[in-house]
């Protein structure tokens, strides 16, 4: 798909299920690795970021399988290849498989991650925590080698709670002798739910959120297991945003809406009027309705979701006022101003802070998504803007949006793709 169009202004209508969540599926599919029993994972969302995954993991010998329709995926990882194929360079999140293969293999050999333009996207955390653990790297030529003759548990401080190295530890600590100590640890829901899979398999730990610490039992035989991922808070966040920017009136289902807690907060701030369930959010879009300016940082979980950002970022366009983002966790997540402006946005931007000049009324026009979030808030943008606007590179959106178009259209969105 090269390009999608749509015509904007419409007001939305229904109700909208949310999918598995993109960045709790990538680390629970890494956590099938650490057992040789079957592992059965359910409400696997079908994006491209996991279609990759499955090509990385057949790549390297893995018997895996996933239906489209069920969205069940299932894992027999009896044995597999320590070298991971070249294109782990186009999927950040397999950079996750590197905790999993060192557990089982005792090595394993990867090309460079590559960056991606949120920004620089080094792994030092990982890699300091691996060492911690046993693990030796060895640098060749264009290869990069992980070597762990004997896992020692140990206590891990992390110097930011990185949500991947968290992951990785927590997958490689599954397997070490001993009790190991994650101390300045990510908490995201996305983390939990992997520590929930893992528990099922026999893994002991403990996760302290106010402490932000991790405590991991390894153990060598884990069970297999059956495990439902986590709907995409994130997804849910942007149907939330496509109500408030068009005032409509719809439900977003099959959530948690205990993890969007700061999001909602700053929503309700701004002044959109929402019912919030266990598991469905209802808006309330009035066309009288004032809404308010607001000031906004994003922090690692609980705070608010950098993922967000972008896409919140569109809903201050239309809003009277001066807004300001400031964007604590990437260093460069704001390559989809660009597109906005053209779509009419007022936004000036100095180092990670943004100001957002609303309102300013968009204009349809052709712009181009450059990643996934950055896509999702074009897309928002083209939906409440008047006129035609053709989105350019869309296949970033549908890395992490399931059937987002299909939704959409179902919402009452003019779309063509
Ligand atoms: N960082 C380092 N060194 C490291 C690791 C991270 O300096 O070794 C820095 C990064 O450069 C960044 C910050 O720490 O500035 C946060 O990185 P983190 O490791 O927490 O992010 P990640 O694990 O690579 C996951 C999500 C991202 C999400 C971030 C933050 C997955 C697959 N990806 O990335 O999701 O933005 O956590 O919450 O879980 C997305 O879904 O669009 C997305 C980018």
């Amino acid at each position: 798909m090269k390009s999608i169009t749509l015509k904007g202004s419409n007001k939305l209508q229904g109700s909208v299920n949310v999918s598995g969540s993109k960045n709790a599926a990538l680390p629970c599919i890494s956590a099938a690795l650490l057992t040789k029993k079957p592992v059965l994972l359910r409400n696997i969302p079908n994006i491209s970021d996991v279609k990759m995954m499955i090509a990385i993991l057949k790549d390297i010998g893995v018997d895996i399988t996933y239906s489209r329709k069920t969205k069940e995926m299932r894992i027999n990882s009896n044995d597999f290849d320590s070298e991971l194929p070249k294109i782990t360079s186009t999927i950040r999140g397999s950079t996750l498989l590197l905790g999993s293969i060192l557990a089982i293999n005792k090595e394993v050999i990867f090309y460079n991650f590559g960056g991606c333009d949120i920004g620089n996207r080094p792994i030092d955390i990982h890699l300091k925590g691996f060492r911690k653990l046993g693990v030796k790297s060895i640098k060749n030529k264009n290869k990069n080698v992980l070597e762990s003759e004997k896992l020692k548990a140990n206590k891990i401080k992390l110097r930011f709670p990185s949500v991947g190295a968290t992951e990785n530890l927590i997958l490689i600590a599954s397997k070490a002798t001993g009790k190991t100590i994650i101390k300045n640890a990510a908490v995201e829901p996305e983390i939990l739910d992997l520590i929930n899979m893992l528990k099922k398999m026999g893994v002991t730990i403990n996760c302290y959120l106010k402490t932000r610490q991790i405590m991991i039992k390894g153990m060598q035989n884990l069970k297999g297991v059956k495990h439902k991922i986590i709907p995409d808070r994130i997804e849910a966040g942007t149907y939330i945003i496509a109500g408030a920017i068009t005032k409509s009136n719809i439900v977003i289902k099959s959530i948690i809406s205990t993890y969007l807690t700061k999001f909602l907060e700053i929503i309700k701030k701004i002044g959109i009027e929402i019912n919030v369930y266990d598991n469905k959010i209802h808006i309330f879009g009035k066309d009288n309705t004032t809404l308010n300016p607001i000031k906004v940082e994003t922090n690692i979980y609980p705070g608010f979701p950098t993922d967000l950002q972008p896409i919140l970022m569109t809903l201050l366009t239309q809003i009277n006022g001066t807004s300001i983002i400031k964007e604590n966790v990437w260093k460069d997540r704001f390559h989809h101003v660009k597109e906005l402006k053209k779509m009419g946005a007022e936004i000036t931007i100095n180092k990670n802070i943004a100001r957002i000049h609303g309102h300013t009324p968009l204009k349809g026009t052709n712009v181009i998504c450059t990643n996934i979030r950055g896509g999702a808030a074009l897309l928002i943008a083209a939906i409440k803007a008047k006129g035609e606007s053709k989105l350019l590179n869309p296949k970033h959106i549908l890395r992490g949006y399931e059937n987002i178009f299909f939704k959409l259209k179902n919402l009452g969105v003019n779309l063509e793709s």
